[in-house]
């Protein structure tokens, strides 16, 4: 009717602030957007805008909350336009209250819990006006089958499980994305067999701790299973990655199955959050700085060449300068591939919330900065060390910043720019890494 009105074709642009996991909703938010009627645009100047949010540190409240106010404007100018968000912010108590109060202007409010209900949200908004709200505290319900539009036409994410159950002190996620549920083998294994006849060839299976995966089915399956089950049964997929792997539930199986596996690629993020074992106990990680330790060692004694990424938070309450040497004395002698670090941030809710003795800002920022450098030196000098070799690429996309120039992507995960065509995207090449440039590389195709 509206599309009529306007002689064109209905936009719509997602934004997705956080994981992963989120990137695959949004993936299937625009499958059903599109299945209705839209077409996909980039510029939030659109019909229909939603945002999918994070609220894993309150940064990320703040950045959806600051742009709001810019969709306010937009929104002034073309009264047509539709504005939703969704997400883990909308699961937080007190957030929807506050955007009823004090953002209006916003159509459709839903949760992580009910995403493929996005056209019935959108039919009842526009049958009965107001602002629609809709957020479910939890579910025990997997949908499956959402129409889904890919962002990369060679690769694709796909949830094996939902939730977490892990509780972590400082964590907000549990309570966001509700209890652990994994989905059936079945299931996982028709949509890689469909990704593949689609085109698929490099998948990342995504779970908050995948190696918990299966435990709750009513037929349990471990994760290292699920894993050969994939290998063998989708010839066409040629690499596997997976992501969140929890130290705690890592197992020998799983360690067996990566070594002898041709497909499961050569990385491995193992979140440390703190090299101190007083902090981890703290932040109920329900593992310590020696058991790290040795974990880490078991991995690289079966797979020397793999290459490990980290979580570290500095400045959970209560943290020391003794506590962050003991993350510095892990970092020096893991010696991580690359790290994500975070400053901690208070989720209200959160046990660590409650926790006396947070850390003063400057401690911390001073800490951060110190980590920051460790770290950094140490992804230089590991990358400096890979200069020469010959790996195999999956090309991405196009570099925008070096004309001629593609972009791909190693098996553990590091980046390569190279000169070549669009013609290449999609497709495996062998790559000479002539030049480390700190945390990518630039090569050249080798024959
Ligand atoms: N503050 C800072 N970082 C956090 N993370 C999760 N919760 C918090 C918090 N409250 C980090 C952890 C996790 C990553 C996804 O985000 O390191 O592994
Ligand atoms: Fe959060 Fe811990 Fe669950 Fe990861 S495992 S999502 S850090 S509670």
């Amino acid at each position: 009717m509206q599309e009529k009105l306007l002689g064109r074709k209905l936009t719509a642009c997602i934004r997705t602030f956080g994981c992963q996991m989120n990137a695959r909703d949004s993936e299937k938010l625009l499958g059903i957007l599109e299945e209705i009627g839209y077409v996909e645009t980039e510029s939030e100047n659109a019909d229909f805008v939603l945002y999918n949010t994070c609220t894993v540190r309150e940064n990320a409240n703040l950045k959806v909350y600051g742009r709001l106010g810019y969709l306010k404007k937009c929104k002034e100018a073309n009264p047509q336009m539709l504005i939703a968000l969704c997400g883990c912010m909308m699961q937080e108590a007190g957030v929807v209250e506050k955007i009823k109060k004090s953002y209006r202007f916003v159509d459709i409010i839903f949760g992580t819990h009910n995403i493929f209900k996005l056209a019935e949200l959108l039919y009842r908004h526009l049958t009965e006006g107001g602002m629609t709200a809709d957020i479910w505290e939890d579910t025990s319900q997997i949908v499956e089958e959402l129409p889904v539009e890919r962002k990369y036409p060679f690769k694709s994410g796909v949830n094996i499980m939902f939730g977490c159950n892990n509780f972590c002190s400082y964590c907000i996620v549990p309570y966001v994305r509700g209890r652990e549920r994994s989905r059936k083998p079945e299931d996982i294994i028709a949509e890689v067999q469909k990704l593949a006849a689609d085109g698929v060839s490099e998948i990342m299976l995504l779970g908050q701790n995948v190696n918990s995966y299966g435990k709750t089915l009513e037929e349990p399956v471990t994760f290292a299973q699920l894993l050969c089950r994939i290998e063998q049964e989708v010839p066409d997929i040629r690499r596997i990655r997976f992501m969140t792997s929890h130290p705690k539930d890592l197992s020998d199986e799983l360690i067996a199955v990566m070594k002898d596996s041709k497909k499961i690629c050569r990385q491995l993020h193992l979140p440390l959050q703190s090299g101190s074992s007083r902090i981890l106990r703290l932040m109920n990680r329900r593992y310590d700085k020696e058991s790290y330790l040795k974990l880490v060692d078991k991995i690289r004694t079966a797979m020397p060449d793999i290459a490990l990424s980290t979580d570290i938070i500095v400045g959970f309450p209560g943290e020391t300068e003794a506590d962050f040497q003991d993350t510095l004395d892990v970092i020096r002698k893991v010696r991580f591939d690359s790290a994500f670090t975070f400053i901690y941030s208070k989720r209200t809710g959160t046990p660590a919330a409650a926790m006396e003795d947070q850390v003063p800002k400057s401690v911390v920022k001073d800490r951060f900065d110190r980590l920051l450098q460790e770290v950094q030196a140490i992804s230089t000098e590991i990358c400096a060390a890979g200069a020469g070799r010959v790996e195999e690429v999956l090309v991405e996309e196009v570099n925008t910043q070096e004309e001629g120039y593609v972009t791909g992507r190693l098996s553990g995960n590091a980046i390569v720019h190279f000169p070549g065509g669009p013609e290449l995207i999609g497709t495996f090449v062998k790559v000479r890494l002539t030049e480390a440039k700190g945390f990518y590389y630039l090569g050249e195709i080798a024959f």
